[in-house]
Parts: C-alpha cells; structure tokens; sequence
C-alpha cells in the first residue's frame, strides 16, 4: 500500500508573551494509506486542528517534515504551497467558512476562479457540484438563508470543486445536528468509495463507525 501522507517528527510550538511557550504537536509521526479514510480523536487542545493545518498547508510546523503525494509541504515557499493546496486538499472546517455575501454557487465556483476556469465553466461544474450534495434548488441562497447542514453541503461542494485527491475535514460535524451530521458522514464515505483519500477531526465516538482507522491524540502526541 502508497502512503499518500507522511507525517515526520513533526513539532509545533507557539511562542506566546512572557517567554511562555506552548507545545501543540510534540513529535508526531504517521502515514495515511492512499484511499482510506482516518479520524483523528482526542481531547480539545490535543493537537488535533494543528495537525490537520500542517498537513493540509494552511500552517507551518516547528520542525519535522510533512510530503503529501509527490510534495515535500514543509518545504515549499507561499507561492507553491497556494498551488500545492489548490491541487491536492479540499478542506471543510466546523464553521462552513463560506463566504456570507455570496450565493451557494459562487462559493463553490470560487477555488475554480483561482485555478483561471472560465466563467462559464466554473458555473457549470459548481451547478453540477450542488447538485451531487441535494442543493439544486438552492443555488442561489446566500448562507444564511440555508440551514448548517445545507451550508456544509456547500463546504463539500466546495472542497470538491478541483477534484482534490485529498480531504482534509475538521469536526465537520460538530455545528451539525445528528441526521445532518450523518447525512455528511454519508457523502463523505461516498467520496471515499470513489477513490478520496479522507482525514477527518471528530470529537463524536458515533463517528467512527465510519472510518477505517483512527488516530488517537494527547497533549500534542499520537498514542
Ligand atoms: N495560534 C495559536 N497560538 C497559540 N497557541 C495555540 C494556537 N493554536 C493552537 N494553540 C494551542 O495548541 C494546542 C493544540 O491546539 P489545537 O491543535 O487547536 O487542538 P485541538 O484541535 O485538538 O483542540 C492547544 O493547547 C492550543 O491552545
Ligand atoms: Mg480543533
């Protein structure tokens, strides 16, 4: 089996005020087999969202080394790292983070307007998106005409829009209701089955049902 994430002696320590630091990952190692879909758990402050940042690019560590696919992350300067995420990660967040003054499909079409799609293009294949997450008839509400479970359907719709080998989902559940929540678990899982390779962050034991493996995390280790 290819591991799609490796994660080395990674470290993540903030500098605060008062020469006071704070140690978020402590030394974490991992692989993540391409096409499976894994959870990492553990109490909140254990490293968890730090974690998934690093992998995912939107953050840098300490030290320690993080490759994703062919790219070697921890290593890449702003402008690599922009097109690293762009090619290889959709992340969706507990919060949704749309964009509030824009509509469904807008949002969706966003990613694609950075990677240089056309116009029409983009609308074409958001439209198609929203449509795969039940959201046809909603393309034109802004987010805070739709329910949080529609609104994280955006965010999936979004985080597929340029077909990223990787997902990358911290506690995409936890604004959620329960059949919301599942009804994500269940696109997420379908996602899987066609070939995603998924990283969620859950704080619900419920949740693991679905998933592979989990990663167990404490006070910025894996266990
Ligand atoms: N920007 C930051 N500045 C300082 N400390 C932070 C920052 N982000 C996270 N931390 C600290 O790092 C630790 C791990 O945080 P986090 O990765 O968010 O944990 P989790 O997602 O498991 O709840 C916590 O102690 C947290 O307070
Ligand atoms: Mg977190």
């Amino acid at each position: 089996m290819t591991s799609i994430i490796r994660v080395n002696e990674l470290r993540k320590i903030y500098d605060m005020d008062d020469n006071v630091q704070v140690t978020a990952l402590a030394g974490v190692s991992l692989e993540i087999e391409e096409g499976s879909f894994v959870a990492a758990m553990g109490p909140s402050g254990s490293g968890k969202s730090t974690l998934m940042h690093i992998v995912g690019g939107l953050d840098r560590p300490t030290s320690g080394s993080v490759n994703v696919g062919s790219y070697d992350v921890t290593n890449l300067d702003e402008q690599q790292l922009a097109f690293f995420r762009r090619k290889m990660i959709g992340f969706i967040f507990q919060s949704f983070n749309l964009i509030a003054t824009m509509t469904a499909l807008e949002n969706v079409a966003l990613p694609l307007r950075l990677c240089g799609v056309s116009r029409d293009e983009r609308l074409e294949r958001a439209y198609r998106l929203l449509e795969e997450v039940g959201l046809k008839d909603r393309v034109y509400h802004k987010p805070t005409q739709l329910s949080g479970g529609q609104q994280q359907r955006i965010a999936v719709a979004r985080a597929l829009a340029n077909d990223p080998p990787v997902i990358l989902a911290d506690e995409p559940t936890g604004n959620l209701d329960t059949t919301s929540g599942e009804n994500i678990m269940a696109m997420l899982n379908a996602l899987n089955e066609k070939g995603h390779t998924i990283m969620i962050v859950t704080h619900d034991p419920r949740m693991t049902k679905h998933v592979h493996r989990v990663i167990q995390m404490l006070d910025g280790y894996v266990q």
